[in-house]
């Protein structure tokens, strides 16, 4: 199948597309951003909805998906685990069932990963993981979006992630695999990917599996851009006292920067300021996390539109 074709697929992980599909993906997101820029109505999700389940919290990819739907001339149902009866013990397949039924395209951000492939295995539409404990695709996404629009190219860039290797660093490793960035991880040794997950990166691409120090300063020289996330993620909230002292020489700051001039700083966000990273650093002439968060929702307009209208054709109303 060519990459601008599609049946329906679901974006699970960042596994789930070959590298010349995102390269097709990239090229249709540039346009479609482009067209944003130009104040140039860009509409072919008329009539189509996208259902969004948050089971945690979120400002970036509930605004982004949102606006990213109504621009495209689509609509949008908001959930929440505390408002429909997802939080009242509805089994995940009976509201797959019933929720992909009403809708074109569903978006869950939840805990466990099995929470998410359960609920593709029985949705009639496209699902998209906004965010669950083991990956953040999305995320993923617009970071490579930023980093091919800031580099003009992605092969060969050197990507250093300071801190925990959690679902943001999970989905960026498998990223920078398929799309041949060179992707290190400095954290404490507790913290780092485990053998299982380097097993599968291995499978992927046996060339990019990430070098792993407890040094940070050692993968900071010479990259192209320094990431970071935060030390305690959703869900751990019990273990941020432990994971405060374990991460405390790991900061972002002036000082590592300085080892890398020329790198971009990127973050996630949001960001706990004075624990993983300085204001100084995100404020600073190296950071482009705003640009980076807008990215978003470009990223995901391009997603939206690749996976509910391939060809483009399929959408007569554009
Ligand atoms: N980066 C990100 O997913 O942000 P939100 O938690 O605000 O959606
Ligand atoms: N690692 C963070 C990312 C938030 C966007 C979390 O899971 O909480």
């Amino acid at each position: 199948m060519k990459p601008g074709q599609q049946l329906m697929r679901h974006y699970l992980q960042f596994k789930d597309f070959r590298a010349e599909e995102y390269a097709y993906l990239f090229e249709r997101t540039a346009v479609i951003k482009q067209r944003f820029k130009n104040y140039e109505k860009y509409t072919p999700l008329v009539d189509r909805t996208l259902a969004m389940i948050f089971e945690k919290a979120s400002t970036r990819t509930r605004v982004s998906f949102e606006a990213g739907m109504y621009q495209m001339g689509g609509s949008v149902v908001h959930l929440t685990t505390g408002d429909s009866q997802l939080g009242r013990a509805e089994p995940v397949e009976d509201s797959a069932r019933v929720i992909s039924r009403m809708v074109d395209v569903v978006m869950i951000r939840t805990f466990e990963q099995d929470i998410i492939e359960r609920f593709a295995r029985h949705s009639r539409v496209p699902v998209i993981n906004g965010l669950t404990d083991l990956a953040h695709p999305c995320q993923a996404l617009a970071d490579l979006l930023t980093l091919r629009e800031l580099h003009g190219r992605l092969r060969g860039l050197k990507l250093a992630f300071v801190g925990d290797a959690n679902n943001v660093a999970a989905s960026l490793a498998v990223a920078c695999a398929k799309t041949g960035v060179q992707f290190s991880v400095a954290a404490p040794r507790d913290y780092q990917f485990d053998e299982a997950f380097l097993a599968r990166l291995r499978e992927l691409n046996p060339a990019a599996v990430p070098y792993q120090t407890t040094d940070p300063r050692e993968i900071v020289k010479g990259a192209d851009a320094v990431y970071t996330d935060v030390w305690t993620s959703m869900g751990q909230e019990s273990e941020r006292s432990e994971r405060l002292r374990a991460f405390a020489d790991y900061q972002v700051n002036k000082q590592l920067m300085q080892l890398a001039p020329a790198a971009h700083f990127l973050h996630c966000l949001p960001a706990h300021r004075g624990e993983e990273v300085t204001d100084e650093v995100l404020d600073g002439p190296q950071s482009v996390v705003v640009h980076q968060a807008a990215n978003r929702m470009h990223a995901q307009k391009g997603l939206l539109a690749w996976m509910l209208c391939s060809p483009p054709s399929a959408c007569t109303k554009s």
